[in-house]
């Protein structure tokens, strides 16, 4: 037999490794993707969150939790949230220049404080989420 020509097996072998690395490179593709939609649904609202008025024991009704309500358009009274107003480095709130990742974000979300560790204004409301929210969330901010 030719020492030099690859056994079958080895071919066989490379191609069932080719096939497993393309799977996975596919489904971390399909996955970032199926993130950033679900991080959509939350920014919109179509996927409910429980907020509450720092202080305030009730929960707010879902449809006033909903992020677009005062992040976006003419009345929006919270700044527009995209990839360079929170990945950027930005003086927030008189702070020094700080940049959020989906960890900040999460903190902020939960407990009002932003990555210079300064206290968001109430109006801003607190968020029950858990951490793969806040990377769907993240995902898809980072996304606009
Ligand atoms: C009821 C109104 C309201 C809702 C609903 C709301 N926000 Fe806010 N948000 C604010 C206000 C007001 C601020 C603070 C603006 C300021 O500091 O002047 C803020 C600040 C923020 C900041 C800090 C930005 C920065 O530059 O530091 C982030 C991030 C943020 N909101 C994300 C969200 C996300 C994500 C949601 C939905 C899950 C949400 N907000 C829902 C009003 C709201």
């Amino acid at each position: 037999m030719n020492g030099r020509r690859r056994s079958p097996l080895i071919t066989i072998a490379a191609a069932a490794v080719a096939a497993v690395a393309m799977l996975a490179a596919a489904t971390a593709a399909f996955l970032a993707l199926q993130g950033r939609a679900e991080g959509a649904a939350l920014y919109e609202g179509r996927q409910p969150l429980v907020a509450r008025v720092s202080g305030h024991e009730q929960p707010l009704p879902a449809i006033a939790a909903r992020c677009i309500n005062c992040h976006e358009g003419a009345q929006a009274i919270g700044p527009a949230l995209n990839e360079r107003t929170l990945a950027q480095p930005l003086a927030r709130r008189g702070g020094p220049p700080s940049r959020y990742d989906a960890a900040a974000l999460c903190r902020l979300l939960r407990e009002g404080i932003d990555p210079a560790s300064v206290l968001v204004p109430r109006a801003m409301p607190r968020y029950e989420i858990d951490g793969r929210g806040c990377e769907a969330l993240w995902a898809h901010l980072q996304s606009r």
